[in-house]
């Protein structure tokens, strides 16, 4: 059972699913408490084992945690980004490698790499850490500060670290800190064929 009241009250599943997935959710709210290593690294472990298309692992993950390093990433994610994220403690950049081992473009490539974010956010909420993705950020200059080689995409960045108190944040936030819903199944599964309804669900 949650004790996060404001997610009892938005976030009502349809079936039984574990708690875990009802209960992350991306606030902007991080305290400046630092991540142990230990648990940064059980976080990005859990992102290796995600399944990827013949197992050829396209994603490659760069993360900033000095001072410096977090520096770098703030200098190329949007002000609307910049004004909540700088408090966290770890920013991950998230790139893909485009092509299959022979060479020819892999289109998994993204898939997969999503699917080891959706792993690092889980496996996070689990040692008590929160993370919020963010899209809003310069690609091109992303790769030219970090050096990223023209065969890996860039995808989105993360920040993780210890959720902080809605008050904490800037103004034009403070509103948005709560968890949001969902569509129903009813919308998003269909049955057979695009469009038709599966029914009872
Ligand atoms: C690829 C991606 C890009 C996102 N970009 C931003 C962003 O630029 N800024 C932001 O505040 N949130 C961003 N988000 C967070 C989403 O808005 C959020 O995950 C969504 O509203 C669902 O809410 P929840 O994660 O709290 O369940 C992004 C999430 C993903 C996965």
């Amino acid at each position: 059972m949650t004790t996060d009241h404001s997610i009892e009250n938005t976030r009502i599943p349809e079936y039984d699913v574990d708690p875990l997935f009802i209960e992350r959710w991306s606030p902007r709210s991080f305290t400046d408490k630092e991540i142990p290593k230990q648990v940064l690294h059980s976080v990005l472990e859990a992102a290796k084992w995600a399944p990827s298309a013949s197992n050829w692992q396209p994603w490659r993950f760069i993360i900033a945690q000095t001072k410096a390093d977090r520096e770098k990433f703030h200098s190329f994610i949007f002000d609307s980004n910049r004004a909540w994220c700088e408090q966290a403690p770890v920013l991950i950049l998230f790139i893909s490698k485009k092509t299959m081992p022979d060479g020819r473009p892999n289109p998994f490539h993204q898939m997969d790499t999503g699917a080891a974010w959706a792993s690092i956010a889980f496996q996070a909420k689990m040692l008590g850490l929160a993370t919020h993705g963010m899209g809003g950020f310069d690609r091109e200059k992303a790769r030219e500060v970090l050096e990223v080689p023209d065969e890996y995409e860039i995808n989105h960045i993360a920040a993780i670290g210890y959720q902080g108190a809605a008050e904490a944040l800037p103004e034009q936030f403070r509103e948005r800190e709560k968890p949001s819903s969902r569509n129903p199944l009813s919308e998003i599964v269909f049955e057979g064929e695009f469009g038709r309804e599966v029914e009872g669900i």
